[in-house]
């Protein structure tokens, strides 16, 4: 197990785009507005390009750049490994970190596949006798609106819940020429629209809701089948390909919509889709229970709808709760009330509950365990899709929400 020095916490970061920037503008702030027992040092950036990672070290506020990975977990000045990289490389990285006794916080979906997600579960619960801790980054739990849905349902203010209405939807490949960019390669992402973004809402609502999807009924589809072959495969930011380029297969689907049962009894639809046309990034759940409804928004991610049964007839409506007063769930570090926060703010939120539960000796979640049980969701999704919709039993692996 690697040491903590001078009650620092050196984080070794792996890819440097996305979610990259985002994790590094979340180390860099992290300590600004959270007073924490430990105080991170972003000690060097992994990537494969020594001019980009260089120039991105510089960029990101990095004290260094190693070219390979393996480079950084070798050295002994790295606490933990943020692993930012695309979903085909998270078991491997991943993995070879916890045997160097490195705690890790790795992207979602926590692997390409059940079987990699399981040896993840498996060397992670290796690692945790040794005190190293893991998390998986579904950072819209740390959003504070989201978060304070959780803390009612739980609460009961909702009563018994009876539907959940998810949606994750996106428009930037409705254009066919939009080039074919890792994400659209299952070897590479695993799954399209459903393991990048249909796992964002399984995870949210099944944590919102402290219930957990037990079967399923799915449609897939890929819309547009084949894509130009980009030149540099690149993230969300790939240009449009040039005239007389080679084209490649599409294997991912572009879109999943599926139905569910839950453990407590509610019934859920769920749809994720790059395909929903003037829809930027629109997380949108609805929680309907026997007392009320609360519906939260990511696009309006300082609010959430509140609708209260028990009041008179005559005051009941959606009220609007801003959610920025001190009392609600990461607030109080930020600003006054009504001065609203934004995205990047839940992976400092993330990042903080890590650093905390890392000097606490805790586990942080959500857990590989909870990830991987969002891997098992997404593996049924894709069964009973491939079998006409079948209704499909979703696994349950042993872990405590
Ligand atoms: N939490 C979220 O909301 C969220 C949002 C977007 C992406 N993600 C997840 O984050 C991960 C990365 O996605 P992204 O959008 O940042 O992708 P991206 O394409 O923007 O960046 C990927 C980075 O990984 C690097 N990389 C790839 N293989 C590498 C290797 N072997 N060694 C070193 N660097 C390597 C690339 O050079 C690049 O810097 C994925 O798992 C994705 O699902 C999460």
């Amino acid at each position: 197990m690697s040491t903590i020095d001078n009650k620092e916490l050196r984080v070794g970061m792996v890819g440097y785009a996305f979610m990259g920037a985002a994790h590094s503008q979340a180390w860099r702030t992290v300590n600004r507005a959270f007073d924490l027992p430990l105080r991170v040092r972003m000690a060097a950036v992994c990537g494969r390009d020594e001019a980009k990672v260089a120039e991105a070290a510089d960029r990101l506020g990095w004290d260094g750049y190693v070219t390979d990975w393996r480079e950084l977990i070798a050295r002994d000045d790295i606490d933990v490994i943020d692993v930012c990289t695309p979903g085909d490389s998270h078991a491997e990285i991943t993995i070879a970190a916890l045997a160097a006794g490195k705690h890790v916080m790795c992207e979602k979906p926590l692997a390409n596949n059940v079987a990699e997600a399981q040896a993840m579960v498996d060397a992670a619960t290796a690692a945790r006798e040794s005190g190293i801790r893991t998390l998986c980054g579904f950072n819209y739990r740390r959003v504070p609106a989201a978060a304070l849905m959780r803390q009612m349902i739980a609460a009961g203010r909702l009563g018994v819940i009876r539907h959940v209405r998810a949606v994750y939807l996106q428009d930037w490949i409705t254009d066919p020429n939009f080039p074919l960019v890792w994400r659209l390669q299952q070897e590479r992402a695993g799954s399209g629209a459903l393991g990048d973004i249909g796992a964002h809402i399984i995870d949210l609502t099944q944590h919102i809701t402290g219930q957990r999807i037990t079967g399923v009924s799915a449609l897939t589809e890929t819309f547009v089948k084949e894509r130009p072959i980009p030149t540099e495969m690149s993230g969300l930011a790939a240009s449009s390909a040039a005239d007389g380029q080679a084209y490649g297969q599409v294997t991912v689907d572009d879109a999943a919509v599926f139905t569910a049962r839950l453990s407590g009894g509610a019934i859920a639809t769920y749809e994720a889709s790059r395909f929903a046309m003037g829809r930027k990034n629109g997380l949108r759940v609805e929680i309907n229970g026997s007392l009320g409804s609360l519906v939260f928004d990511l696009e309006r991610l300082n609010e959430l709808e509140f609708y209260d049964a028990t009041l008179p007839a005559a005051e009941q409506g959606f009220n609007r709760i801003l959610v920025t007063e001190p009392e609600h769930p990461y607030l109080s570090a930020w600003w006054p009330p009504g001065h609203i926060i934004g995205y990047e703010h839940s992976f400092t939120h993330q990042a903080r509950d890590f650093v905390q539960a890392v000097a606490e000796g805790t586990d942080p979640h959500p857990s590989f365990e909870e990830a991987l049980g969002v891997q098992l969701v997404l593996d049924a999704v894709q069964r009973s899709a491939a079998s006409g919709s079948t209704w499909t039993q979703v696994a349950q692996p042993q872990y405590a929400a």
